[in-house]
């Protein structure tokens, strides 16, 4: 396992995430190369122009539909010739949807699954690829603790990001030995557009947040990070609800 990995020059795919943008800031601000990917060219624009503002030594800025899952190769070989090489991948696109859609509509549901889980997923097996054949390099993919139960409120959701955890649990076990690190974060509740219909509790924590946890967690060559961290804890407790009372609960 690597520790105290480099982040000099870094990929980040859903750029445009609230989460994405203030783990960039953070990078940008040590001077770090970045490529930022998005699908919307105008909030891409001014998210390449803050990162150059904090002091980021290059940003490229690349618009691409990450659902489309076949331009994933060419978008992560791009970064690397852009950059000379990556020292890390950060996937953080996703789609909250509306499970009671999702429970009506197929085409709702296709676009949680795929948005969270197909695309993602195949989007990670890709960088994979590129830093094992790199023969190093850090791979962060944004999970949720959503997707280690699922629940009648939002099971399309919670599958998708369980499905995603899973890939990410397969690639660190099979691409370890290539130098590979695989870093699963599993954010709780956190205060950015995906979930600005919600009423804020004190459970919601802000994305600079969880950003500084990423880095950290990056940097120190984890495989599984809960952010913050008191989820780990609070998810155990719910794993650990016997099915028969759990599915009893309105959660
Ligand atoms: N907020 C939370 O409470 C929470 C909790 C757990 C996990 N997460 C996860 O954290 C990650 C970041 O989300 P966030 O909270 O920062 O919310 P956000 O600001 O709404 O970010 C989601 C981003 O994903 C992008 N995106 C979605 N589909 C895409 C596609 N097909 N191609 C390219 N970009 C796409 C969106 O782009 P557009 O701007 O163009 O729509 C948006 O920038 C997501 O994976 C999310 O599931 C969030």
């Amino acid at each position: 396992m690597s520790v105290n990995a480099k982040l000099d020059r870094v990929a980040l795919f859903g750029a445009t995430s609230a989460i994405a943008q203030e783990t960039g800031r953070i990078l940008a601000g040590r001077g770090a190369s970045l490529v930022v990917v998005g699908r919307d060219p105008h909030k891409l624009s001014a998210v390449a122009d803050d990162l150059r503002a904090r002091g980021a030594a290059r940003v490229e800025a690349v618009q691409a539909d990450l659902d489309e899952v076949g331009r994933h190769a060419a978008l992560v070989d791009g970064a690397a010739e852009a950059l000379g090489g990556l020292d890390a991948v950060v996937i953080a696109q996703g789609v909250l949807g509306d499970q009671e859609e999702s429970a009506r509509d197929v085409a709702a549901a296709e676009r949680v699954l795929v948005g969270n889980f197909v695309g993602p997923a195949l989007l990670a097996q890709a960088a994979a690829n590129r830093l094992a054949a790199q023969g190093a390099g850090t791979l962060v993919g944004i999970s949720s603790v959503a997707g280690d139960r699922g629940r009648g409120s939002n099971y399309t959701y919670g599958a998708a990001k369980g499905g995603f955890s899973l890939f990410l649990q397969g690639l660190r076990n099979r691409y370890a030995p290539a130098g590979v690190q695989v870093l699963t974060v599993k954010p709780g509740f956190v205060d950015t557009p995906m979930t600005a219909h919600l009423e804020k509790s004190a459970l919601f924590a802000t994305p600079a947040r969880v950003a500084a946890g990423i880095v950290r967690a990056a940097e120190r060559g984890r495989d599984v990070v809960y952010a913050p961290g008191f989820w780990r804890l609070v998810m155990a407790v719910i794993r650990a609800i016997p099915e028969r009372i759990f599915k009893r609960l309105k959660l």
